[in-house]
């Protein structure tokens, strides 16, 4: 028997099981998250005894006798300090790693209520943050310091409600305390857990599955396989290529394949009666090299063959232009696949309810979630409702099915709730990762360093199933000429089948790749002409009225010249070790594609329920909604209140992709609260009661390959530029980020994206690379390379606004553009070091490299 306290009340156990689990499972107490479950992560951070530890590496035996305090175990005065500290300075984005780090602030600041950068950094060293960067926990915790020292009352601000407003995201309470629900976090009465078996092999044929002794365990709910998927066995989120089981017959195309799902009583039934399945495979040559697989003529990944998308953006005569020019460089670029490592694992509960099937997903899109699934089961729409839990960040890799649809599945034919939860090795071995990318480029320019021509191959292995690899492609070749003003281009890409794990979305969505090969062939270019790489990309830039290499013309709020001038002296005063580099990343879908946003608003209560079902993965949809609802309508921030995605009550506003929700879905909000502000005009909020007001905004753009000498391939582009500083042992120490963002929404939660994409480019650039082998990553959380509050540089971001555009107020997204231009600006700071030219990432030989 094992007896100890848990927030002031005394709990008894028999079982000796791992502490994380019984907090979360036994006493509910969500603010303890699983990240990785092996103690890399710190997301499970508690008090024992008033000592630091992790949950997922302690066990009840070892906190027998002892006392633990969580985030549900503070003080009213320190609740109230963190929620004012942690909310106030927009420290909080997806959330999930937020009261872990309450809890290590708690550690030092019961002992230091005077701590210096470095020691808040140390107590926070073992809490990873996938995506603020820390600068602002940092800045959360000395202000929780200066509260409890007494020198400032946390009371938070009510928002007014204004675009450009520094409020308070009204999520943020809910992520601090742990009161919030991720989708792990949820029960059902009578709930069972699930989990897929995977293939052994990348590629294999299934010859046949026995699962008689596997069904004879006590604890076994239900076992499903492909045979018994009532509807579409081969789903995908573009393409349909991707098998919800692998049939009998079948050959498996990676690692992550799913021969058979089961649902047990327990999660350690789960794994036992996986184990008891027999399933007899015949080994096949797989391939892992997309060269290969483009040349091989005997077998295909899919019966389409093994080039999955072309994509050609070709203007003028590249290689006419490029030969006739001064100067011309040609390098060949390596980018690895790269790991989200978003802090939340993947998890689903479906619930059947009634004559419907309910699923609690944290994913990217519930209308992706509710076609695709629908698809497998084969159901009427109505009959499948899709809410969503918060989301503990996505980046993209929450765009595909992981483990929603098995979890729909299972619940659908056992007639039983069933949570699938993926463990962090499970979500590490089976969700796409960032394209790897072969990239040859070739960039010319006159005698005086205008850019004239570029031609360019990029070769990008998609794995196993396409997933997001079509657009990818798309962007990597539609951004590989940069944000510059000259038109001859030619641009081939290929994306390949192999039996690699697959590729899809991941923040930077191909312009991470392709810009890296830009961006360093400039510099090339800047040395032959005789000029700095600051002056290059000055002359070059694109102004207002210039045409971008894709045709498109420069609108008046093209504000890279701005974010130039921006880091310019800081550049300067650090010329002899500094590297700079420009990004451009698109906002919206564009090219041709329908981008529709739609947004409800309900008059409840009193006040406006203002509905979308934008997900939010951390980056602030419901705050920037609710801004921009306020700006336009004129009414108090109390006054509006946004709800989760929910199929039943949320308009179909699209995934949260392509840094599109705030353009799409904020000019959507706009346009309705427009709708509701001439009513208010001559009416109250309390006469319009139950009255509802609907838009619906679509983001008109010309597709890929149109004749049109001036296309609209997108709504809008941001702009950056970044200096990264080196120290002399090598390692960065300051970072000056300028972001043209159109127009900030909420001037905290842009520093905040940028901030945090700048220290995932950082990781990019120095330290992640996702090595494969036999197409299977080989790694675990802690050995990704993410950076941690001990390794960030110093980083200064300037926020530039030159967007009078009505359009979404002049929000141009920042999602995904802080990460571009990081790593060629590392790239070009280490060549200032050492003259080596490198054309892979991560870099090698660096203070980093191991
Ligand atoms: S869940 Fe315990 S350290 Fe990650
Ligand atoms: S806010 Fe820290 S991991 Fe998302």
């Amino acid at each position: 028997m094992f007896k100890f306290k848990v927030n002031g009340s005394v709990y008894e156990t028999e079982e000796n099981k791992k502490l994380i689990d019984f907090l979360r499972d036994d006493l509910d107490i969500t603010s303890v998250k699983n990240g990785c479950g092996e103690g890399a992560c710190g997301a499970c951070t508690i008090l024992l005894d008033g000592k630091k530890f992790r949950a997922c590496v302690l066990t009840t035996e070892k906190a027998d006798g002892k006392e633990v305090i969580t985030v549900e175990g503070l003080s009213e005065k320190e609740k109230q300090v963190y929620d004012y500290a942690f909310s106030t300075v927009g420290a909080v984005q997806c959330g999930f790693c937020i009261p872990g780090m309450v809890i290590s602030a708690k550690s030092l600041l019961d002992t230091n209520l005077n701590p210096t950068e470095e020691d808040i950094k140390k107590a926070i060293q073992g809490n990873i943050c996938r995506c603020t960067g820390y600068v602002k926990i940092i800045q959360a915790i000395f202000l929780a310091a200066k509260c409890f020292r007494g020198e400032e009352e946390p009371v938070c601000k009510t928002p007014k409600g204004f675009v450009g407003e520094r409020a308070i995201r009204p999520d943020a309470k809910s992520k601090i305390d742990g009161t919030g629900k991720f989708a792990d976090d949820m029960k059902a009465p009578g709930m069972v857990y699930g989990s897929a078996l995977r293939a052994k092999y990348p590629r294999a044929l299934v010859k046949a599955i026995d699962i008689q002794e596997a069904l004879k365990h006590p604890d076994c709910v239900k076992i499903v396989l492909a045979e018994d998927v009532p509807g579409e066995r081969v789903i995908g989120h573009l393409t349909l290529d991707w098998p919800a089981l692998i049939a009998v017959g079948e050959e498996t195309r990676y690692y992550g394949d799913a021969v058979a799902l089961v649902a047990a009583k327990t999660k350690e039934a789960v794994e036992e009666i996986k184990s008891l399945i027999k399933v007899e495979y015949e080994e096949r040559k797989p391939v892992f090299d997309p060269e290969e697989a483009m040349e091989l003529t005997d077998y295909r990944v899919h019966e389409t063959g093994n080039i999955y998308r072309v994509e050609k953006v070709q203007r003028g005569n590249a290689d006419k232009v490029i030969a006739e020019s001064a100067y011309a460089v040609t390098n060949t670029y390596y980018t690895p696949a790269q790991e989200h490592g978003f802090l939340e694992p993947e998890s689903a509960l479906a619930v059947p309810e009634d004559d419907e099937l309910v699923v609690y997903t944290g994913g990217q899109s519930i209308y992706d979630e509710h076609r695709e699934i629908g698809m497998l089961l084969g159901i009427a729409p109505e009959k499948l409702r899709i809410k969503s839990a918060y989301v503990g960040g996505g980046f993209g890799g929450k765009e595909d099915m992981s483990v929603q649809h098995h979890a729909a599945l299972l619940a659908y034919l056992a007639k039983v709730p069933v949570k699938v939860t993926f463990t962090r090795e499970e979500s590490l071995r089976y969700h796409p990762k960032r394209h790897p990318m072969k990239v040859t480029m070739t960039t010319a320019c006159d005698k005086d360093g205008n850019l004239t021509a570029m031609k360019c191959r990029v070769i990008a292995d998609t794995g196993a199933y396409a997933s997001l690899g079509g657009p990818v492609l798309q962007r990597a070749c539609t951004h590989a000429a940069g944000p510059y003003n000259y038109q001859d281009i030619d641009i081939v890409g290929t994306a390949v089948y192999t039996n690699n794990i697959p590729s899809g979305a991941f923040r930077g969505f191909g312009v991470v790749q392709t810009m890296f090969a830009t961006e360093c062939n400039l510099n090339q270019l800047a040395e032959l002409v005789g000029i700095d790489p600051y002056e290059m990309r000055y002359r070059n830039a694109l102004r207002p009225g210039d045409v971008l290499p894709n045709g498109q013309i420069a609108d008046d709020s093209t504000g890279i010249v701005e974010t130039l001038e921006a880091v310019k002296d800081e550049y300067y005063k650090n010329f002899d070790r500094a590297g700079i580099a420009c990004g451009i990343k698109n906002a919206g879908v564009g090219v041709g594609v329908p981008d529709t946003g739609r947004v409800r608003l309900v008059v409840k209560d009193g006040k406006v329920s203002l509905r979308t079902s934008a997900a939010c993965m951390g980056q602030g949809i419901a705050g920037t909604m609710r801004a921009i609802c306020c700006e336009a309508t004129g009414l108090e921030a109390s006054l509006i209140d946004v709800v989760m995605p929910d199929t039943a009550i949320t308009p179909d506003s699209g995934t949260s992709t392509a840094s599109r929700q705030t353009v799409i879905t904020g000019e959507t909000t706009r346009r309705v609260s427009l709708k509701l502000k001439a009513v208010l005009e001559n009416h109250t909020l309390e006469e319009l009661e139950g009255e509802e007001f609907y838009e619906e905004f679509v983001g008109v753009t010309d597709p890929m390959g149109t004749d049109k000498p001036n296309p609209v391939s997108h709504l809008a582009y941001g702009y950056a530029t970044q200096v990264v500083v080196l120290d002399d042992d090598g390692k960065v120490e300051k970072v000056f980020a300028a972001h043209d963002v159109g127009k900030a929404v909420n001037p905290n939660n842009v520093e905040g994206q940028i901030e945090g994409g700048i220290v995932m480019g950082l990781g990019f650039a120095l330290t992640e690379s996702l090595k494969l082998s036999e197409g299977e990553p080989h790694t675990n959380y802690g050995k990704l390379g993410l950076w941690r509050a001990t390794d960030i540089p110093e980083i200064h971001t300037t926020i530039v606004e030159k967007n009078n555009a009505e359009l979404a107020f002049g929000a141009k997204g920042v999602g995904e553009i802080p990460l571009i231009p990081t790593s060629p600006a590392v790239q070009n700071a280490y060549y200032k070091r050492d003259g080596i030219f490198r054309t892979s990432l991560p870099l090698e030989n660096t203070a980093y490299s191991k």
